[in-house]
């Protein structure tokens, strides 16, 4: 469903991010993608969200593959893939609802479902109450939330979060990582990047993956 074959990712002046990184993630997986700053996370999340592309090697998502994919046609993975981040990315002086309602209007969906189905993405992420609040007068943890929900507005199959909980102090931490459980459970693979190994410890049914100055020095659990 996602494999990284052999990349790497080197950046003019910077070297390699990157070094002959090599795994699979596999329908409705779990897995915490850590290592220290600079190891390499983002890179390695931005590379399967197809933002990028690895100066050799191979990423393959749902059958498409980094190599054979004209950039025009980039828009059919990104819009399998659902992605939060740390600083939640939301729109700012918006509510809750707008945000989410964007970008299913992005989609496509038709305008009648909009409204409904933003309703049913914040419900699902325990946010039905807030729906009409503006983004920047709820808390951190809602904020990502909400950010959440709009990133399912895809329907994605996986979601890739980069340090998504960076941002939040320890209940809405463990609220965010719940919630990723949560979607999980109902089939959705998740790759979270974070370099709290507290957290990860947490979570021993998790499969874990750890980068190390570019390189893949563990996995828990290779498919
Ligand atoms: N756009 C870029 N241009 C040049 N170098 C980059 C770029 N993005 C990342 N790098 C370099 O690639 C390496 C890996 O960066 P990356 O952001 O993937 O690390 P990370 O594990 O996400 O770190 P952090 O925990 O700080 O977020 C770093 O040396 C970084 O400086
Ligand atoms: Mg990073």
């Amino acid at each position: 469903m996602i494999k990284l074959s052999n990349v790497s990712k080197e950046y003019p002046k910077r070297g390699f991010a990157l070094r002959d990184v090599s795994f699979q993630i596999q329908k409705g997986e779990f897995a915490f993608l850590m290592g220290h700053s600079g190891s390499g996370k983002s890179t390695t999340l931005r590379l399967i969200h197809m933002a990028d592309r690895p100066t050799s090697g191979e990423v393959r998502v749902t059958g498409y593959s980094s190599d054979k994919m004209p950039d025009r046609e980039i828009w059919k993975v990104r819009r399998r893939v659902g992605c939060v981040f740390q600083d939640f990315r939301l729109l700012p002086g918006r509510s809750a609802q707008e945000n989410v309602s964007f970008a299913l209007e992005v989609t496509g969906a038709p305008r009648k479902t909009i409204q409904p189905r933003a309703q049913r993405l914040l419900s699902q992420v325990g946010l039905a109450p807030k729906a009409g609040a503006l983004v920047h007068e709820i808390s951190g943890g809602e904020q990502q939330r909400v950010a959440v929900a709009r990133a399912l507005a895809n329907d994605p199959f996986v979601l890739l979060a980069d340090e998504p909980t960076g941002n939040l102090d320890d209940r809405a931490t463990r609220g965010i990582v719940e919630l990723f459980w949560d979607l999980n459970a109902r089939g959705m693979a998740v790759l979270m990047a974070t370099h709290d190994l507290e957290l990860v410890r947490r979570y021993p049914n998790a499969r874990v993956l750890e980068l190390d100055q570019g390189r893949l020095v563990f996995d828990s659990n290779p498919t």
